[in-house]
């Protein structure tokens, strides 16, 4: 990675609009981040190329958005309320509060409190009146709204086990030691998906996933050497795993979580079961049994996901004069495929651009850009990314060809307008 790298992609990051602090006109709110155009552009590529991937696989995986609000006998049922705790010390002189696990090496151990259990789900309350049935909950896991519909989507999707749900949205969680920009945060996007399977092929279920999940951040473009598995000891499991392998990155400052991936058996679906008091188990008509199957698990982090995106294919290129910043974004990735820039500001050149846009606007992400000289332009659209610029010059009212210039190589071709949607649609 190129030397300093945290500071230089965050700077890219908030400078380019990717991703901005929240509130900021107010002086910010600490660890909240707003994402920005190019910054929902590229989270909602991660988030297409996840339902892509996972509508491409030979088992079916049916899609759900369920609420960040359910009843709170969701959280009784799943454990959240009793259990979704982080150890949490206070440091006596300053006050300051930090997850035990997540102490600054510089603080001494006996400026410490004991460590005393903080739920980490955000409390609120619906309707009116404000009292002890009104108390709602922030979902922390987008994972329950999945359990709870499971009987939904059996019942009207006819679904066979084996089969998945998969679930993309907001979870939240009172961190106590947010941080490292948009990998932990307190509002952050997951995408999960529950796989019900018979328990006989839970071992065979948990290796597929890995190896698809591996395969899916290896397509994103992140290199191989970035990307380990990780298995969880048994102190370190959440309390509805049977086992659980981590997929790490390596972040800045370390190896860390980007998503995991639990044997959760069939831990949530009998707590559902007990606490509604509504049946959950599935039937099979090949061997007339009846039982509550077992999910595995691949847990990931969309925001998680962009910031480890934008880490992996951050580059820098010492040209003659100056450093070239550049995203490597493949072109499915990229916030915008393609720049098409007028060489001047001259009106017919911009003319051209827009008659351009028209064409290739409704197959693929572009954008015209006319602001600051060509060279600017050039390093702008590098610097956030961009596979392709198409430049209008003088030549253009006569020739009706453009320049194409890629990203990568810098080399750039004389391509016919007319043209220009098969050659991109052939990359
Ligand atoms: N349903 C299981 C579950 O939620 P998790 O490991 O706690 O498992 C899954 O979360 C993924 O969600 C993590 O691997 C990470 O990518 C993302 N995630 C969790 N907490 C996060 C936070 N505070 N900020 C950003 N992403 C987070």
């Amino acid at each position: 990675m190129p030397e300093g790298i945290f500071d230089k992609v965050v700077k890219i990051a908030q400078s380019r609009g990717f991703v901005f602090n929240a509130s900021s006109i107010y002086g910010g709110l600490r660890s909240s981040y707003d994402y920005g155009p190019l910054g929902v552009l590229l989270k909602n590529n991660i988030a297409r190329l996840w339902w892509d991937s996972i509508n491409d696989l030979d088992v079916q995986i049916y899609p759900v958005d369920t609420a960040i609000i359910q009843s709170s006998e969701v959280w009784k049922a799943s454990g959240h309320l009793a259990e979704f705790t982080d150890p949490m010390v206070d440091h006596k002189p300053t006050g300051e509060r930090f997850r035990a696990d997540q102490v600054p090496e510089d603080i001494k151990k006996e400026d410490l409190t004991e460590p005393r259990q903080f739920n980490l789900m955000f409390e609120t309350n619906i309707g009116p009146v404000k009292n002890e049935n009104s108390a709602v909950y922030l979902r922390p896991e987008t994972a329950q709204g999945i359990f709870v519909n499971f009987e939904n989507v059996l019942r009207t999707m006819r679904a066979k086990i084996p089969f998945g749900i998969g679930n993309i949205g907001k979870s939240f969680r009172n961190e106590i030691t947010p941080g490292q920009f948009i990998f932990r945060t307190r509002e952050f996007e997951q995408m999960e998906i529950e796989f019900f399977c018979d328990e006989s092929e839970e071992d065979k279920w948990f290796d597929y996933w890995i190896e698809n999940r591996l395969n899916w951040y290896r397509n994103l473009g992140i290199p191989e050497n970035k990307l380990r598995v990780r298995d969880h000891d048994k102190s370190e499991l959440a309390h509805y795993a049977k086992k659980t392998s981590d997929i790490e990155f390596d972040y800045p400052w370390g190896w860390g979580e980007l998503e995991g991936i639990a044997n959760r058996g069939n831990f949530d679906l009998n707590a559902h079961q007990e606490n509604s008091g509504k049946e959950l188990s599935y039937f099979d008509p090949n061997n007339e049994l009846k039982y509550i199957p077992s999910v595995i698990e691949p847990a990931g982090g969309l925001t998680r996901t962009l910031f480890a995106v934008l880490l992996s294919l951050y580059e820098e290129e010492e040209l003659e004069k100056e450093t070239r910043t550049i995203f490597k974004f493949n072109f499915d990735l990229a916030p915008i495929q393609i720049g098409i820039l007028p060489l001047s500001k001259k009106d017919e050149l911009i003319t051209v651009c827009g008659e351009i846009n028209a064409t290739l606007r409704s197959m693929f992400r572009t954008e015209i850009d006319i602001t600051q000289s060509i060279g600017k332009r050039y390093r702008r659209q590098d610097e956030i990314g961009t596979p392709y610029c198409i430049t209008v010059d003088f030549d253009t009212l006569e020739d009706k060809s453009v320049t194409v210039r890629n990203r990568d190589t810098m080399q750039q071709e004389r391509i016919k307008i007319e043209d220009l949607s098969d050659y991109f649609n052939n990359i």
